[in-house]
């Protein structure tokens, strides 16, 4: 599914751990973009695509590696502005006619500063006050291996600094652009200017908006199902439901949604999702209790990828099981987005560790003959929730804190029994109450409590107790790949123990997390 309709940028992707931003930065700008490796990207996909602009992202490699990673040829007869970026200046300047060079002593990783050499070119409006003259410098962040050593023909420099002399050139007759630094990392304070210049000198005119998104995708869901029936698995998380409400608006009762209660939700949870899919939104929802199934299979697994492999299992199973009775269904609808997408590119080859194996509804199409409708795979995680705005989802969904497919299960270390399960939804209603009294919600990325498989000696009134000990968890994370605590104060945390070992009978001892993400993971399990 692309985006025919809008001016469409290319970026080719050499490997950069960071290409991701770049597309953020330009989705920022309301221009409509894709990443892809550059081994597939040839002639044919270009003509294809059809970009009216193309970035080059950074990357790895050298340019004198064998098979070092190379664009297309024909990109640079398409007669649209290029922008390389690191390496991508690297492989432009090696292709046109410049030097690169490499080796020792050439390396350059952190924060420099750009002196400009010519400050009337549009690529660098808003960079250098014009009262600083040619003092003026600006902070950037280097992460190059080799560097530029002689540019091609037709480039000129436009900003320097100590380590890289041609840290921002350019081609003002064939608008391509190339620059040493990473323009689209936050520590380029100016970086989104850059990109903002170059895209208005490739003459986008910024038309990729959520309105227009949800206008196209719902025609697209339209003429994709025609008039067959489409199952969609809703978690109540941000992502199945906007794919939910997004193709309801499009086909209206051709969707029907199966809400899987594994039992191992949050306090009133289950509710929550019904009341508002079913009776605010109108949409055929089949709520399917299956606690009892769950929990019977979890009884004394306390292994933490059983617990995982289990639930995965028998979600699939119970999903497919309430799918078939719908009957006739061709679609399945699934909330997949584009970080998910990005085929990228690996130079480390071999496949990663399984840290922990993630559940989702995978393997399900094929098993059950299905054909996928994923309206948000274009999207990252901020759009997403921008269009359930958009769809008229209330804030309080669409800020909700991401909450893992395993449920509690994982939150509950050891054997999981009804009895730690209640005890641990009672404390964490308690939890985020306090969270969302002291107006800290929003600014914690994922908050939870989690029951520790331990007992521990207290005293209470004048009696003893032996109780489990409840651990809190926050943290503040971009893509929960990385995180770190959140700082409560003292005063927060003193008040919050109180309260959970007073309301909620069970726990007499509350310990905080502080373990960031690596080296802990934000799950317990
Ligand atoms: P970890 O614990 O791996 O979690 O640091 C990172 C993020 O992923 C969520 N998570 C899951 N989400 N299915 C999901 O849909 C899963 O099996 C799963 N396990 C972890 C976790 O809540 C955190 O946001």
């Amino acid at each position: 599914m692309t985006q025919q309709a809008h001016d469409r940028l290319l970026i080719i992707d050499f490997g950069s751990q960071v290409t991701q931003l770049i597309a953020r930065r330009l989705r920022e700008l309301n221009v409509y973009c894709e990443i892809h490796p550059y081994n597939r990207v040839d002639d044919a996909f270009l003509q294809a695509f059809a970009p009216k602009a193309v970035i080059f992202s950074g990357g790895p490699a050298s340019v004198y590696w064998d098979n070092a990673p190379m664009p297309p040829k024909a990109v640079f007869d398409l007669g649209v502005p290029i922008l390389g970026i690191c390496y991508g200046q690297q492989v432009m300047m090696h292709c046109l006619g410049g030097h690169v060079e490499g080796g020792h002593g050439t390396a350059e990783f952190g924060k420099a500063f750009v002196t400009p050499t010519d400050q009337t070119h549009p690529i660098l409006a808003g960079w250098f006050p014009a009262e600083a003259g040619p003092q003026a410098q600006e902070q950037v962040w280097m992460s190059h291996g080799d560097h530029v050593s002689k540019i091609a023909p037709g480039f000129q420099v436009y900003g320097t600094s100590p380590n890289a002399p041609f840290a921002i050139t350019a081609d003002p007759a064939r608008h391509f652009y190339a620059v040493q630094f990473h323009p689209e990392v936050h520590h380029t304070p100016k970086g989104a200017q850059l990109y903002e210049n170059f895209v208005r000198l490739a003459g986008f005119k910024g038309d990729w908006t959520m309105g227009a998104y949800r206008a196209e995708a719902i025609a697209k869901i339209r003429a994709q199902v025609g008039d067959g029936k489409v199952i969609c698995a809703l978690s109540g998380g941000v992502d199945s439901s906007v794919a939910a409400v997004l193709i309801h608006e499009a086909i209206g009762d051709q969707l029907t949604c199966v809400f899987v209660d594994h039992g191992l939700l949050r306090l009133g949870e289950a509710e929550q999702v019904v009341t508002m899919f079913r009776d605010h939104y109108n949409m055929p929802l089949i709520h399917a209790d299956e606690s009892a199934l769950f929990l019977g299979a979890l009884e004394g697994v306390s292994d933490p990828e059983v617990k995982r492999k289990t639930i995965g299992r028998l979600f699939i199973d119970v999903f497919q099981k309430h799918a078939t009775a719908v009957g006739g269904a061709k679609f399945l609808a699934q909330g997949t987005l584009y970080p998910d997408v990005i085929e990228s590119v690996s130079f480390s080859g071999g496949p990663s560790v399984t840290i922990k194996s993630h559940h989702n509804v995978g393997g399900l199409p094929e098993k059950m003959g299905l054909k996928l409708v994923e309206p948000l795979r274009e999207l990252f995680k901020d759009e997403v929730r921008a269009l359930g705005r958009e769809l008229g989802l209330p804030q309080s969904f669409i800020g909700r804190h991401p909450f893992p497919g395993p449920g509690l299960a994982i939150r509950c270390p050891g054997e999981i029994t009804t009895e730690k399960l209640d005890i641990l939804r009672r404390a964490d209603a308690v939890y985020i109450d306090q969270i969302r009294k002291h107006g800290l919600y929003d600014e914690i990325w994922q908050a939870f409590a989690a029951i520790l498989p331990m007992k521990t000696v207290g005293v209470m009134g004048d009696g003893r107790t032996y109780d489990y000990a409840l651990a809190l968890r926050a943290v503040t994370s971009v893509d929960g790949m990385t995180a770190d605590y959140y700082p409560f104060t003292h005063d927060f945390l003193g008040e919050t123990a109180t309260r959970i070992i007073n309301e909620v009978k069970g726990i007499n001892r509350v310990f905080y997390d502080c373990t960031s993400k690596p080296p802990g993971t934000i799950e317990l399990e």
